[in-house]
């Protein structure tokens, strides 16, 4: 150690350093040094940096923020096979039930209107009340003393006479909680709107339903039956609440809409057609999304708008651009391409028209006179997926008709284009945490400036400097479901930061997706769960709703954002993980795997490359020996199998010393989404390495490793599909770092495991910026490492300055996921620190990412 003086223009400090290259080690494993130079900002962060991406997808707006409980409020979609209601209900929409001595059925010969083809009869007995009941979006939430507003078209015939009662009741019990009744219907289709209040003492549950009942004798028709509790500012056909409170803490200053695979659509009859979705609710037909389900196109244009305003963020508007998800799609030049560039030059004017053109007129009648500020449209959606070529054609003309329109508008182009130069980019990336914390420099200025770019896996491979900017319209780091891990947030934030220290070429981000139900499926009902995409942001049943950990990682960087990017220089130096095996000397036991999948395994033996027997093919069965992690297994006609088929489970056997052997067994699927695992080099239930055979959702054959539960693909990938009901002989020879994997003794995988490989293997990452007004430096710090992280810091140039701030912290176990349960498991804590000068320490804990904001306004 040496003793330096360091001298500011107004401050004079002593403080100890380390000499170049030997560290500071006060009790950590890790020691850091991190070099801020606060009087060199190197560059403006632009305002628009965070927002928010967002299509129909995992029920994000019908069953999420759209606050309509209603499923199915316009009966087009008919009853499901696995109704099990008999045939009492067997004409019955999907969502709606039969309640009392009563018929009822779908109607397609009286509709109320284009868009409202479908009504619903009710004929009833003249013996006493019945109904029909809908079961929402995953059971309608009853709250205390809450209004709901119900809404709905009724006609009487066939002699009915009175009114209609609409109440809310509870599955158990089926007591009432809220209840009115209707003035008398007439012969004509009529709208009706009445409130519902619940009592202070109703409960708090989402287990009801909402009925629609009378007595008497003759026939109640329904169509369009709608019910919102009460909404975000109170916003006719609004949001939910608890949602945009949720948002409203990203400071999210743009959202990117309609998507996604959203805009584009299954085939063109279902691509998203602006057209019909403005207007009154109620003359919008709904269309059959792309995820799975049918969009009521409640949530449309209007509200896509009213979103904007809520949360004060600038619509960034994707225009339809002639290709299908199903790959078809229009060369520029044909009567349909004309088309479409017209629909999208007209979507332009409905959001920033003046109030008195064509599309003000429609977005003025639709509440919002004002125009809204334009400045970003994103011409399709990946379109690299059109190995047609035609993208270049079809950005051209769509391109070139908005800007003879409208020049100022930036156009952001979603593959390579070669004929006209895009204003943007968009590149999507969708990775592990280790492979997105391998992209914090992905942007950073080229260290050879005549090295090309090119474009692969969703993205460019670095920052254009032609003047073209990037948007990173869709990333995330992928582990844990259905909401990501706190490993993830870790990886999203040095992300983040790495895109905000480029955000010279970075011009706007927003992780995708941003919102999953997550109610799961319920097989008594035939119901699917609610989530379609696997990782995502935000969490909610119809009850509540919560963010994972990248979601707090995401508020914290928006919240400290800064206003310029300040120099760090950081120095690491960490001891290689305890956990890690080198790869000349790799070793473990042995194991069984399923993901998801029901699966069996027999015969399972393991040789030693010198001829030893280490375990016979009977040795297995006795299941008590095992060493399980994620759910139980069990022998069955001396196949091993998992208890449970729709479970994450490996189990592992042996000695965690055998190295260099040969794993013989029999597997088969008898059902589930995925394969076979085969576990190898295995030490404990999480650091191992895995065969995976039909991994993927049965696609293809992959070898991974797990490190302290950190699972990483390695090695080549090979198409692999497993075929249900057949018996495979598989075989694994592990050679040290070599494996090989034949399947009925031809060999479909061989890989070399090195750690670390084809990465830096880094866990530290630290950026800072500065807030222009009051000169606070934001210090960011994201420590993905099992220790903790000892640095020191050197505020170069930051002159004299108030030695207090604050540590937000976000730490936790990197398994860690918040729940509806559990929904701030992990979530940021804030940690006054004081005693700072411009050198200090600063321990950063385990698994952790932490800001710094430091008061370096002069006092
Ligand atoms: O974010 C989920 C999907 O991922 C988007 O719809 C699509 O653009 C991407 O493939």
């Amino acid at each position: 150690m040496k003793l330096h003086r360091c001298i500011s223009l107004t401050l004079f400090c002593i403080f100890l350093t380390a000499t170049a290259g030997e560290a500071a080690r006060p009790g950590g494993n890790v020691a850091a040094e991190i070099r801020v130079d606060v009087d060199k900002p190197q560059h403006a962060i632009p305002p628009q940096l965070f927002g928010l991406m967002t299509e129909e997808i995992n029920h994000s707006y019908d069953g999420g923020l759209y606050a309509e409980l209603i499923q199915n409020r316009t009966f087009q979609d008919p009853s499901t096979r696995e109704r099990r209601g008999g045939d009492r209900e067997r004409n019955l929409p999907v969502h709606w039930f039969l309640l009392g001595a009563a018929n009822a059925r779908a109607d397609d010969t009286d509709p109320v209107s284009p868009a409202l083809p479908i009504s619903l009869r009710l004929e009833l007995s003249g013996n006493g009340e019945a109904g029909v009941a809908n079961d929402g979006y995953w059971g309608i939430p009853v709250k205390p003393e809450t209004v709901y507003t119900a809404m709905f078209y009724a006609k009487a015939s066939d002699g009915f006479t009175g009114a209609a009662t609409a109440s809310i009741r509870t599955d158990e019990g089926d007591v009432s909680v809220a209840k009115v009744s209707t003035a008398p219907i007439t012969g004509e289709w009529k709208k009706y709107t009445v409130t519902l209040k619940t009592a202070a003492d109703a409960p708090t549950t989402a287990r009801a339903r909402f009925v629609l009942s009378a007595a008497g004798k003759g026939t109640l028709s329904f169509a369009y039956v709608s019910l919102f509790p009460p909404t975000y500012q109170n916003a006719p056909n609004g949001l939910r609440p608890d949602i945009m409170q949720l948002l409203a803490e990203l400071k999210p200053k743009f959202i990117r809409l309609p998507g996604g695979n959203y805009v584009e659509g299954g085939r063109f009859a279902e691509r998203f057609n602006w057209k019909q979705m403005i207007g009154p609710p109620d003359q919008r037909p709904g269309h059959m999304g792309c995820w799975g389900y049918r969009s009521s196109d409640g949530f449309g244009m209007p509200e896509y708008l009213l979103w904007c305003k809520q949360l004060g963020a600038e619509p960034v508007l994707a225009v339809f651009a002639g290709y299908v998800l199903n790959r078809d799609h229009f060369r520029a030049g044909t009567a349909e391409m004309a088309l479409y560039t017209q629909e999208a030059v007209d979507e332009i004017e409905y959001v920033m028209g003046p109030a008195d053109s064509e599309g003000g007129k429609r977005r003025a009648a639709d509440g919002f006179p004002e125009p809204f500020p334009l400045r970003y449209v994103e011409i399709g959606n990946e379109d690299w997926f059109d190995n047609s070529g035609s993208y270049d054609g079809r950005f051209t003309l769509i391109a070139t008709a908005i800007r003879a329109r409208y020049p100022q508008l930036k156009l952001i182009a979603t593959a390579p284009v070669r004929s006209l130069k895009p204003d943007l980019y968009d590149d999507h990336f969708y990775r592990s945490p280790r492979a997105l914390r391998e992209m914090f420099n992905l942007y950073d200025p080229p260290r050879d400036p005549s090295q090309t770019l090119h474009f692969a896996g969703g993205g460019w491979n670095g920052r254009f400097t032609n003047g073209i900017k990037t948007f990173v319209g869709e990333w995330a780091a992928q582990e844990a479901r259905p909401l990501t891990n706190h490993n993830s947030a870790l990886a999203d934030a040095a992300f983040v930061m790495g895109m905000e220290k480029n955000s010279d070429a970075v011009e706007m981000q927003c992780y995708a997706p941003l919102f999953a139900n997550v109610n799961p499926a319920d097989s008594a009902k035939g119901y699917p769960r609610g989530w379609q995409w696997e990782y995502n942001l935000i969490g909610y049943d119809a009850l509540s709703s919560f963010g994972s950990p990248s979601y707090y990682a995401q508020a914290m960087l928006s919240q400290n954002k800064g206003d310029v990017v300040l120099p760090v220089k950081l120095d690491v130096k960490q001891d290689a993980p305890a956990s890690s095996q080198s790869a000349a000397a790799l070793h473990g036991a042995i194991g069984l795997g399923s993901w998801h999948t029901q699966v069996e395994y027999a015969d399972l033996s393991a040789t030693a490359f010198d001829g030893r027997k280490l375990m016979a093919a009977d040795a297995p069965n006795d299941i008590k020996r095992w060493d399980t992690t994620g759910g139980a297994w069990r022998v069955q006609d001396k196949a091993i199998r998992p208890a449970d088929g729709n479970a994450e489970t490996w189990t592992i056997i042996g000695d965690p010393k055998w190295s260099n052997y040969t794993i013989r067994l029999r597997a088969r699927k008898l059902g589930g989404d995925e394969g076979f695992i085969v576990l190898f080099n295995a030490l404990d239930g999480g650091n191992y390495q895995w065969w995976n055979v039909g991994g993927w959702g049965n696609s293809v054959a992959r070898a991974e490793a797990a490190q302290d539960g950190h699972r990483e693909p390695y090695g080549p990938s090979r198409e692999f599909r497993v075929e249900t009901g057949r018996w495979y002989d598989l075989r694994l020879e592990v050679n040290g770092p070599r494996v090989r994997g034949f399947i009925d003794d031809k060999l479909v995988t061989e890989a070399m495991y090195e750690p670390g490989a084809g990465g830096t293997g880094n866990v530290v990452f630290a950026t800072a910026t500065r807030v222009d007004s009051d000169g606070t430096v934001l210090v960011k710090v994201v420590n993905a490492g099992k220790e903790a992280a000892d640095a020191k810091i050197d505020l170069q140039g930051v002159g004299r300055f108030q030695p207090t701030g604050t540590a937000i912290v976000l730490s936790g176990d990197p398994r860690a996921v918040n729940t509806l349960a559990e929904p701030r498991k992990v979530a940021p804590r804030e940690e006054a620190i004081s005693g700072l000068s411009a050198s200090f320490r600063h321990t950063f804990p385990p698994y952790s990412f932490t800001i710094l904001r430091i008061n370096s306004a002069r006092p």
